[in-house]
């Protein structure tokens, strides 16, 4: 990595008139070189491996500046380098009583190694990136010319784009290959009694109507009276027996819980966008509303320029309960803490992936949440996992697997792999199809380790690391799993499932 970094130190009167300059007339010349030459000898290879770190390699004053080239390796980076020798400028100076006003960045280039013939691959072509106005491919290298100026440097913005860059070459190692996928468990086959696709079928019989928009539908009173059915399993079998008690958290989703859970590191592709209008005032809308009236048109280009975006529509359902215990300090006794949702929907932008209620961009979730110490909410999630099993198995008498794989948060933020820690993942719970021979993940279980009580800062009183778990239960997929294998007719169901369930409502008919 190679650093070269041209600035002016911008001062509060003329630095120097002569060779020969006095206090009064500004600073000696040969104190700047003897400053110079101690930043260059000790205060810019501090913290480096010997022959290594920064060098002003170039100096000059002109009037009320001082012109600084400095040029280094990864080890102190020329920026860092700058902020160092502003410092001892500033007390060299302070001396004169000329004051350091600020710093203007005139020319920074960075070059990286970068592979060899690059340019061709998409992955690492890179050929935007901010705060940078000129990128050049070399053999084996990348050159970016930046454009930042002071507060971009006290942002870190060059550490952050080595970063960013490093991130991108990461990525690129794992393209192609798919996410995690390790088969954990697998339930006895099952008989299947059916071998249409659900959502037809359901279609077919009134049982529920595609909505107006994409990826959403109306669920009709017998559909509905099974999500019904699947919440009371979920309560009576598990949420009331490990003791869980019902929260209600936010639908719509505030950028700064995103900043924190992660999120805005890869959600844009799939995320549903939420605006509120730049005004309020009935005026500002007029053109909008009489475009409409006399058009009948909506003039959704017209209503973009009065609007702004604020964040999105729910999309993970747990992130935003963070935002109860942020910055808080919990006293140890009241661990483990179990809490669940089941107050809205969750929106995903599938694009081309929709299909019927199996992949949905409006969908229906109850979501759990636990937090204890670290074994704590390992132990939990080992004892969701047994209750599940138990309703699966006994209750809905499906066929279906269990995977280990790709924590969802890490996946949500665009990475693949695995966590560092054997113990922080996501399970996820799949069910085969008959109708088309695939497995649909219906629901997942995670130990999500420190990262959320991290991201939010909640601490614990006695200092021990806190962790937590979630665990999504999709209403839709777990329909879809049932449905699929079992077929709409009560009579194929098991008999405490039927039970639960009850008599189907028969409510309309249409001619
Ligand atoms: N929050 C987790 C997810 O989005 C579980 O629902 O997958
Ligand atoms: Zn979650």
């Amino acid at each position: 990595m190679k650093f070269e970094l041209k600035a002016h130190l911008r001062c509060s009167g003329a630095v120097v008139r002569t060779r020969t300059g006095t206090p009064e007339g500004g600073v000696n010349l040969s104190d700047i070189d003897e400053c110079v030459a101690y930043c260059n000898k000790e205060l810019l290879k501090k913290g480096a491996p010997p022959g290594c770190g920064a060098e002003v390699v170039r100096w000059k004053v002109v009037d009320e500046r001082i012109t600084l080239e400095i040029v280094s390796d990864r080890f102190v980076r020329a920026h860092d380098a700058l902020l160092r020798v502003k410092k001892e400028f500033a007390r060299l100076l302070g001396r004169y009583r000329i004051g350091l006003r600020g710093i203007e960045i005139e020319d920074y280039k960075i070059a990286l190694e970068w592979e060899e013939g690059a340019e061709e691959k998409e992955g690492l072509r890179i050929r935007k990136l901010p705060f940078v106005k000129e990128i050049r491919h070399r053999k084996g290298s990348l050159e970016l010319v930046l454009d930042v100026d002071e507060s971009s440097l006290d942002k870190k913005i060059p550490d952050r784009l080595i970063r960013l860059l490093e991130e991108k070459k990461e990525a690129n190692r794992w393209k192609g290959k798919s996410e995690h996928w390790e088969l954990i468990f697998e339930s006895e086959k099952k008989e299947h009694y059916f071998d249409k696709d659900p959502t037809e079928a359901m279609i077919q019989r009134d049982w529920l109507q595609h909505a107006a928009g994409r990826g959403q539908y109306v669920y009709g009173p017998q559909i509905t009276q099974i999500f019904r059915a699947f919440e009371k399993i979920l309560l009576d079998e598990l949420l009331i027996p490990l003791g869980y008690n019902e929260m209600v958290f936010p639908k719509f989703i505030a950028w700064d819980v995103w900043k924190r859970s992660g999120h805005a590191k890869g959600i844009y592709p799939e995320m549903y966008y939420v605006c509120t209008p730049k005004s309020r005032d009935p005026e500002y809308w007029e053109d909008v509303i009489d475009y409409f009236k006399v058009t009948n048109e909506v003039p959704v280009d017209m209503i973009m320029e009065k609007i702004e975006n604020v964040g999105g529509m729910c999309y993970a359902q747990c992130p935003p309960f963070w935002v109860f215990l942020q910055g808080k300090i919990l006293p140890d006794d009241i661990l483990p803490v179990k809490v669940f949702d089941r107050s809205g929907t969750s929106y995903r932008y599938e694009s081309g992936g929709l299909h019927g209620i199996e992949r949905l961009d409006e969908f229906h979730r109850v979501e759990l949440i636990w937090i204890g110490k670290k074994q704590e909410v390992i132990d939990h999630a080992k004892l969701l996992q047994e209750r599940y099993r138990q309703i699966f198995s006994e209750i809905l008498e499906i066929e279906w697997r269990e995977a280990w794989v790709t924590p969802w948060f890490m996946a949500q933020e665009g990475r693949t792999g695995l966590a560092e820690s054997k113990e922080v993942g996501t399970i996820d719970y799949e069910a085969v199809l008959p109708y088309s021979g695939k497995w649909l993940e219906f629901q997942n279980v995670s130990v999500n380790g420190y990262k959320y009580p991290s991201g939010f800062s909640v601490k614990l009183q006695s200092g021990a690391e806190l962790w937590s778990g979630c665990s999504g239960v999709g209403l839709e997929r777990w329909a879809a799993s049932l449905l699929a294998q079992k077929g709409l007719d009560p009579d194929k169901w098991s008999e405490k499932f039927r039970s639960i369930v009850g008599e189907l409502p028969e409510v309309f008919r249409f001619l």
